[in-house]
């Protein structure tokens, strides 16, 4: 029997009929692009995560993508990523100019390794993305020493660990901007901003 690589349906069948209720809400009130569901998502999943701000986006690719932006990340710049993740940490990086410079993962969870990191980094280093690979939380003490000590960015990518927690505090309220993805028939992605970056923002 084949297995897909990919099946969701068995996942959303319970769901189906409140999908369709707020599919339907969406379609009769023709407002199709930002509008108070969307408020309504950003605020919930800001509380949901304990941050001030989220904002909804088309996908997990476009919240990095949109967090790397307002960083100004672009030629010259380096960006420490996992050599294990799924493409789209690094291609943002790439999309803006940037490069993106492997750092060896952890034989235990595949989550980045740190030290790889720290002997990785030099004048062009402006940011690091710890991947909570499978759900699983990198070290953010660890990172968010590091980042302090070498003035770097952190862009969590946290696109598979919505929900998962570091020392009782949710990921993706570590970093300066994370990124989240749902893997759903109605794709989505959002970003939220901890505190305000307004020398890179501009
Ligand atoms: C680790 C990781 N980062 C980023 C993404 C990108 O998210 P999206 O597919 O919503 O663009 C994914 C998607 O699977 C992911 O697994």
């Amino acid at each position: 029997m084949p297995v897909p690589l990919l099946d969701l349906s068995r996942q959303h069948a319970p769901l189906e009929q409140r999908f369709a209720a707020a599919f339907d809400a969406v379609l009769k009130s023709g407002v199709f692009v930002l509008g108070p569901e969307v408020e309504q998502f950003e605020r919930e999943v800001a509380h949901y995560c304990g941050v001030k701000h989220a904002i909804g986006l088309s996908s997990g690719t476009d919240a990095l993508l949109v967090a790397m932006m307002a960083l100004g990340i672009g030629p010259g710049d380096e960006v420490l990523c996992p050599a294990f993740s799924f493409f789209a940490t690094a291609s943002c990086v790439v999309r803006l100019g940037g490069t993106p410079v492997w750092v060896d993962v952890r034989p235990d969870t595949f989550n980045i390794d740190l030290e790889d990191a720290v002997r990785k980094i030099n004048s062009s280093t402006r940011a690091l993305v710890p991947v909570h690979l499978f759900g699983q939380a990198c070290d953010m003490e660890c990172i968010q020493a590091i980042a302090d000590k070498y003035g770097l960015f952190i862009v969590e990518d946290a696109a598979q660990a919505l929900g998962a927690k570091y020392q009782g505090q949710r990921v993706g309220s570590f970093g300066h901007f994370a990124a989240f993805s749902f893997l759903s028939h109605q794709k989505s992605g959002w970003l939220w901003r901890r505190w305000h970056v307004g020398h890179t923002v501009g």
